[in-house]
């Protein structure tokens, strides 16, 4: 590599440190950082790919229509991060937690804030569709010492694989979306239905973008959970059905096998009558392990 001095001008050789060079009255260490690595990698990336002006003006079009498909509700750009492995990429660094503790996996589009408050074992599918299914499992710190009043917003997409938000005046507001809190015992128990595996939004440029790379673009089966307490990490999570045809096909790579679990089928009228549901039923059981804030 030829050194830089203050007047070198820009070649295809030096392009990445010319460029780098001219940040130097940067006064955040930290930008500085993040803009060195993106120009060393963006350039090694073009030098290695060399596209045509044609190749390059195709991949402009496709960053605008992803920011164009973007509006206070749909955001095309974390979907991007989500099918290219990078949202589970950051989330995975930083949400290392000690041995045994429950582990974290994508947010996705579709949590709210606000849902309603549930006691426990309440039914949170209000249009009563879907094979119903119970969820139970107690809710301890890495020592098995069980936690009260724990925090759990769940929700799930319905059986036909739509959020509420989808189906505005279809599904009832805040269909499938319930806060719960874990007792005295840690234990905490509700009713949804089954899940079922669903298409990422599609309609957009990375909708296009998998159909082209010959990719699935359906998520596994699963209900999604943020568990929180004080004094310890916030867990963003799913249960996925073990099973499900799309579990080692995740379209945004959220599956992780601490979080598959069995669903099991019940057809008991005295066991369905006493959590209040339809029999035949599904029953899963998640227990939770929340690290304490800090650990590592
Ligand atoms: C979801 O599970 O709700 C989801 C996650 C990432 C992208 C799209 C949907
Ligand atoms: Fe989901």
């Amino acid at each position: 590599m030829t050194a830089l001095n203050e007047s070198s001008f820009f070649t295809e050789e030096n392009s990445a440190e010319i460029v780098i060079a001219r940040n130097n009255n940067v006064k955040d260490e930290r930008l500085n950082q993040i803009m060195e690595s993106i120009t060393r990698h963006l350039h090694a990336a073009v030098k290695e790919i060399e596209p045509s002006q044609e190749e390059w003006m195709a991949a402009i079009q496709f960053l605008t229509s992803t920011g164009q498909m973007c509006d206070s509700w749909r955001q095309e750009y974390i979907l991007l991060s989500d099918v290219m492995g990078v949202s589970m990429l950051v989330d995975s660094i930083n949400s290392r937690r000690p041995i045994g503790a429950t582990e974290n996996t994508v947010l996705g589009p579709f949590h709210l804030e606000g849902a309603p408050d549930m006691e426990f074992g309440a039914n949170i599918c209000l249009d009563i569709k879907g094979e119903p299914m119970v969820v139970n499992g107690r809710i301890t710190d890495v020592s098995g010492r069980p936690l009260e009043g724990v925090k759990l917003d769940v929700w799930q997409a319905n059986d036909e694989g739509f959020y509420d938000v989808q189906q505005k005046g279809v599904q009832p507001d805040f269909n499938l979306r319930g806060v719960f809190h874990s007792r005295p015992d840690g234990s905490y128990l509700l009713i949804g239905v089954k899940p079922r595996h669903y298409p990422i939004p599609n309609d957009g440029p990375v909708g296009q973008l998998l159909n082209k790379l010959g990719r699935n673009n359906r998520r596994p089966a699963h209900l999604h959970f943020i568990i929180s307490a004080e004094g310890y990490q916030k867990v963003t999570t799913h249960i996925f059905v073990s099973g499900d045809p799309y579990i080692n096909d995740d379209a945004v790579f959220g599956v992780k096998e601490s979080l598959l679990r069995d669903f099991v089928h019940i057809d008991d009228e005295v066991k369905a009558a006493e959590y209040g549901v339809k029999n035949p039923f599904y029953k899963v059981e998640f227990n939770v392990v929340l690290a304490e804030a800090n650990s590592q």
